[in-house]
């Protein structure tokens, strides 16, 4: 299953991919987890990227191209992969279609008042990097540590309110050729992410599954989502 994540800041891309990950073991290749793990190694890349990032501004294509054709270059997507947060721009979209062929691309649909309550919320493991929010399933067990690694959680820089609003706006401002471009391939499904993780998270799984992209057996059935 080689499939594409897209949608709004706090959509929920990570949060299925996650789920995904977990239950069929399928890499989850996350533009914007690389930027942030350059950035925390202070690498040259990080710092470059960290200028636009913490504008809410788009990372400028050709660097995130070659982030993106490097690590599709790795054994580990032999089986499959979900991309989130690549493509952004019709440029990436193009450029992806160079590199493999997508079965499917999922426009996760949320409105600018869900995503910034979601956002204030959301705090993520620096170390697995799984996504918890403090409003929503799914909480933390003890407050603002993760679950698994009993690390302090954090909460991005780029999650405040202010940002959260540019980075929807950018989102939607650049977004409709990359929707138009999928949309005539015929392989963009929408879906209204305002709803809860339980609620889309096994829908999407039904029509990925009744699509036959979705055809190998879960590593991990008992994951439940959120
Ligand atoms: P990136 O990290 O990709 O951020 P984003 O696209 O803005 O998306 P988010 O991670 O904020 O949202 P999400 O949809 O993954 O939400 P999540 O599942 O965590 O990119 C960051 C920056 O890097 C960009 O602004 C840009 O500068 C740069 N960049 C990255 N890729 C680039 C590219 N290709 N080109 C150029 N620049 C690039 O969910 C959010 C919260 O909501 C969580 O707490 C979650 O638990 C909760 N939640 C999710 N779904 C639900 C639900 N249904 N109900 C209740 N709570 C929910």
């Amino acid at each position: 299953m080689r499939i594409v994540l897209i949608g709004a800041p706090g959509a929920g891309k990570g949060t299925y991919a996650q789920y995904f990950r977990e239950k069929y073991c399928i890499p989850h290749i996350s533009t914007g987890d690389i930027f942030r793990e350059e950035i925390s190694k202070n690498t040259d890349l990080g710092r470059l990227a960290k200028t636009y990032i913490d504008r809410g501004e788009l990372v400028p294509d050709d660097i995130v191209n070659n982030i993106v054709k490097t690590r599709l270059s790795q054994p580990d997507v032999e089986r499959g992969f979900i991309l989130d947060g690549y493509p952004r721009t019709i440029v990436q979209a193009v450029y992806l279609d160079t590199l493999v062929n997508i079965d499917a691309v999922i426009h996760l649909i949320v409105s600018e008042e869900v995503a910034v309550k979601r956002l204030s919320g959301r705090r993520t493991c620096p170390i697995c990097n799984r996504v918890y929010n403090i409003y929503f399933e799914p909480k933390p067990i003890n407050d603002e540590i993760c679950d698994y690694d009993g690390a302090k959680l954090v909460k991005r820089k780029d999650d405040e309110p202010d940002i959260v609003r540019n980075r929807y706006r950018v989102f939607y401002e650049t977004f409709k050729p990359i929707l138009d471009y999928y949309r005539s391939k015929n392989i963009l499904i929408e879906i209204d992410a305002n709803r809860s993780i339980r609620e889309v998270a096994p829908e999407l799984e039904n029509i990925l599954i009744t699509r036959n992209i979705l055809k190998i057996k879960p590593c991990k059935p008992d994951v439940k989502p959120g």
